[in-house]
């Protein structure tokens, strides 16, 4: 790994001196890598134990909590105290994660129902149409929280949210899940060739993910990504001035994430170049 990882200090995005890392291995030996007390905040969407087929990995495991239990020490580890934590998983999962959570020395700081608006195929119950959030912090330091997004007056008024507190509220319902096909949304990654098949089906929305990027870290601060899939994480760091590292472990997305790292330092260098350009124009008036 870089000097980044073994510095304290990083640069900022005065300079745009942001570090875009990600390794294509299994995140429990990753981590171990990173220096304690160094991350400013990390964002997890693992696999969520429901026997997917579309992994690699095994996703069916009968020591899934005890697997969740190690990677969240280590992120733990890796953390600055009052740095942030986002754990994501399905419903089902949720009460056990939390006790995890708890277990490892995290504080949970909101519990966050993401409303994905396409609800699963469901026999005799209720057809299950959110995923969940536990936001939490380590404890011991300055908690870094940035509250001025605003959700619209119109955006709440559709929804039928009363009082006059425009913040985004725990219950996310203005993020559509991405969906291949004709109403695929522009960041949706398909398969070469294919309009109705992404390489990820679990592919998470930007929106979400700065949503918490945003409210948990500054520009030029460092997010790790333990499960980084198809990068959507790396992507909303590079394009916000964040440092990144991330792991996945399925070489398959390798060709994908190399894309979007170089598309993304170009666009840096680009911003780059403009801004010196501007401070030049200035100095010659
Ligand atoms: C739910 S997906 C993450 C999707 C991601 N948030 C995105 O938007 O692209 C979980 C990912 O974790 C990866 N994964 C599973 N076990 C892993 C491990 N031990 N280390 C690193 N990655 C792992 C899987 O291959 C999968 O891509």
């Amino acid at each position: 790994m870089t000097d980044m990882l073994k510095s304290k200090k990083r640069k900022g995005s005065g300079n745009m001196g942001i570090t875009i890392e990600f390794y294509i291995e299994d995140c429990l030996k990753g981590l171990d890598r990173i220096k304690p007390n160094t991350v400013d905040m990390v964002f997890a969407d693992p696999p969520y134990n429901l026997d997917k087929k579309y992994y690699s990995v095994n996703d069916n495991r009968s020591d899934y909590f005890e697997w969740i239990e190690k990677w969240m020490k280590k992120c733990y580890r890796i953390l600055r105290p009052g740095g942030a934590a986002y754990f994501m998983n399905a419903p089902k999962n949720f009460g056990r994660q939390e006790a995890v959570i708890k277990s490892v020395g995290f504080e949970i700081s909101s519990y966050i129902i993401w409303m994905r608006r396409n609800p699963a195929p469901a026999k005799n119950t209720f057809p299950n149409i959110h995923s969940d959030i536990h936001y939490c912090i380590k404890p011991g330091g300055k908690r870094y929280f940035d509250d001025s997004e605003s959700i619209s007056y119109e955006l709440r008024r559709r929804d039928g949210i009363v009082g006059k507190n425009h913040r985004p509220y725990d219950v996310w319902i203005d993020i559509p899940k991405l969906v291949p096909g004709f109403m695929a949304q522009p960041e949706v990654i398909l398969k070469p060739g294919k309009k109705k098949a992404m390489v990820l089906p679990n592919q998470l929305p930007e929106k979400l993910v700065w949503r918490c990027v945003r409210a948990s870290t500054k520009e030029g601060d460092l997010v790790v990504d333990p499960f980084l899939g198809v990068g959507t994480t790396m992507r909303v760091c590079g394009k916000h001035n964040r440092n990144f590292i991330g792991f996945e472990i399925n070489e398959e997305y390798r060709q994908y994430l190399e894309e979007q790292k170089i598309s993304l330092l170009k666009s840096i260098e680009e911003k780059k170049l403009t801004q010196s350009k501007l401070q030049l124009s200035s100095v010659a008036k």
